[in-house]
């Protein structure tokens, strides 16, 4: 990522920004749209990589679904800025965040399942995440239509691969 971009958590003076950048992906229906109300109210759980400028270029949100799952959700990066590192930055930042709140199993739904393999996430089953099924997946009205990927990733394996002598 570009020297003059930086990583931080969200503040709730960002709501607006982050939904704005969302919602340029909802239209064709890569991302659910999300109202800066509803952004505000977990400004807790999400991330943004900001320029030197001020502008949000990319934004992700850790979803919590137990003490030791949560989703990588709302990963979108500015059109302008694909290609650049971005999109591993703000996933990264989130399983930061996992990681910090005591979280090792982190997974995503997603559209995108060449992005999620390049950052190193295994395919699964989505079957292995009930939490989500339950919550969000049964009241969906594409549940028989779902065309998502599921990919997950275990942060304590990461952690534990020995480095190379
Ligand atoms: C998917 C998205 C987040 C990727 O962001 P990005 O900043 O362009 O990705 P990066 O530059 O960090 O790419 C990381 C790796 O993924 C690969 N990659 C990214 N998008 C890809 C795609 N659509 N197809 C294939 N590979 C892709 C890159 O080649 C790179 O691999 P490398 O490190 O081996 O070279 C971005 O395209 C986006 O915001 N899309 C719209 C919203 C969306 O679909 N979000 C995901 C919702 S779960």
């Amino acid at each position: 990522m570009a020297p003059d971009l930086f990583v931080r958590r969200a503040r709730p003076a960002d709501a607006g920004a982050i939904s704005r950048l969302n919602n340029t992906f909802a239209d064709d229906g890569q991302m659910l749209t999300r109202s800066p109300e509803t952004i505000a109210i977990a400004i807790d759980d999400y991330v943004v990589v900001q320029d030197a400028a001020g502008a949000l270029l990319a934004c992700g949100a850790l979803k919590e679904y137990s003490p030791s799952v949560a989703e990588v959700a709302a990963i979108a990066v500015s059109k302008e800025a694909h290609g650049r590192g971005l999109g591993r930055a703000i996933v990264g930042a989130v399983e930061r965040l996992a990681r910090m709140r005591g979280i090792h199993d982190v997974f995503a739904l997603t559209l995108q399942p060449e992005f999620f393999s390049a950052i190193g996430y295994e395919r699964v089953d989505r079957a292995r995440y009930p939490e989500k099924i339950r919550r969000d997946c049964l009241g969906c009205a594409r549940r028989f239509a779902c065309n998502e990927i599921c990919f997950a990733r275990n942060l304590l394996a990461d952690a534990m691969v020995p480095r190379a002598a």
